[in-house]
């Protein structure tokens, strides 16, 4: 480093101002837009990225965005029955969920890692508020299958609370805990939960934070990242069973909130700082974009 000064003072002031008057439409257009984040992966355990995410937050909500946090927490469940000393029963890949392991995940989800990314946001602005997909109603849950015990799915979504809280200029956190009609609980897939929501606000995006670089054409190659794709066909390989490994339920919800009216879902790579800065405010992005229609740029070419 030159004379003691940080990287940003360092930094040409005309750059500044060239960068700023370059992001004044994207601002422009995301202006009192909704945008819905799924915030999962490293991006949420690395503590330098999560504190990076909390400030890109409340500089988006300033810029005029309106974001709703949704968070799983699967590692930090896992950690937490490890030390306690209870063994896990796996389904199909799945945690079976019974009475005590559902107490233990609602701990963990609402009363820590909701709690965590809270104050990690409000260290740059006193907006984020925590919520439970149980308060107000959020989401009503179902129990996916007997056989898991308290995993859940998503039967409907109540988004009033969420609406009331943007009004005031705050961001909702949202645990994804559920209630169905008799008051019990589930545990449900955070990338699901976002999607719903997502859907039921009627969103303007849908980001899924994830540790991949985006949609790959070979998984095995970090090189072929798909940056733009349209629902339909991404529809189309998944129908197929064209694509493989862990994203498929990231990206059936990516494609299921493009189909009920949310205008674009991204898959973004979570270790990249400001992942969401570079995304939403450059016509190129970074990762891979999915829109019902083929992309129109801000310059309204087709591409
Ligand atoms: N910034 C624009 C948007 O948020 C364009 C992003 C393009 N991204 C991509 N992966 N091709 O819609």
């Amino acid at each position: 480093m030159t004379r003691g000064t940080t990287e940003s003072a360092r930094t040409d002031p005309q750059l500044t101002a060239k960068l700023l008057t370059e992001v004044l439409p994207y601002i422009q257009r995301w202006r009192d837009k909704v945008v819905v984040i799924k915030f999962g992966g490293n991006a949420m355990i690395d503590d330098a990225l999560a504190a990076t995410f909390a400030s890109d937050m409340v500089l988006l909500r300033q810029v005029g965005i309106l974001p709703v946090v949704v968070h799983g927490g699967g590692p930090q469940i896992g950690d937490m029955l490890r030390r306690l000393g209870k063994e896990s029963v796996f389904e199909d890949g799945l945690r079976v969920t019974d009475a005590e392991t559902l107490d233990i995940a609602r701990m963990v989800l609402v009363g820590k890692v909701n709690r965590e990314i809270v104050g990690a946001i409000n260290m740059h602005g006193p907006l984020a508020v925590g919520l439970s997909g149980q308060d107000a109603g959020i989401i009503t849950a179902k129990a996916r299958d007997s056989r898991l015990g308290f995993v859940g799915d998503v039967s409907a979504v109540n988004s009033t609370m969420i609406e009331r809280m943007l009004a005031e200029g705050l961001i909702p956190v949202i645990s994804t805990i559920g209630a169905d009609a008799a008051g019990q609980a589930y545990n449900i897939n955070a990338d699901t939960v976002a999607g719903a929501i997502a859907s039921s606000l009627g969103a303007e995006k849908i980001i899924y934070l994830t540790d991949v670089a985006g949609l790959l054409a070979d998984v095995d190659n970090a090189d072929t990242l798909i940056s733009r794709i349209t629902s339909e066909a991404l529809r189309a390989s998944l129908d197929e069973g064209e694509l493989v490994g862990g994203m498929i339920p990231k990206i059936t919800a990516a494609v299921e909130a493009v189909e009920h009216g949310v205008s674009s879902a991204h898959l973004l790579d979570g270790r990249v700082p400001h992942v969401m800065l570079i995304e939403l405010f450059t016509d190129s992005g970074i990762g891979t974009l999915i829109t019902k229609e083929p992309y129109t740029g801000s310059d309204g070419v087709e591409s």
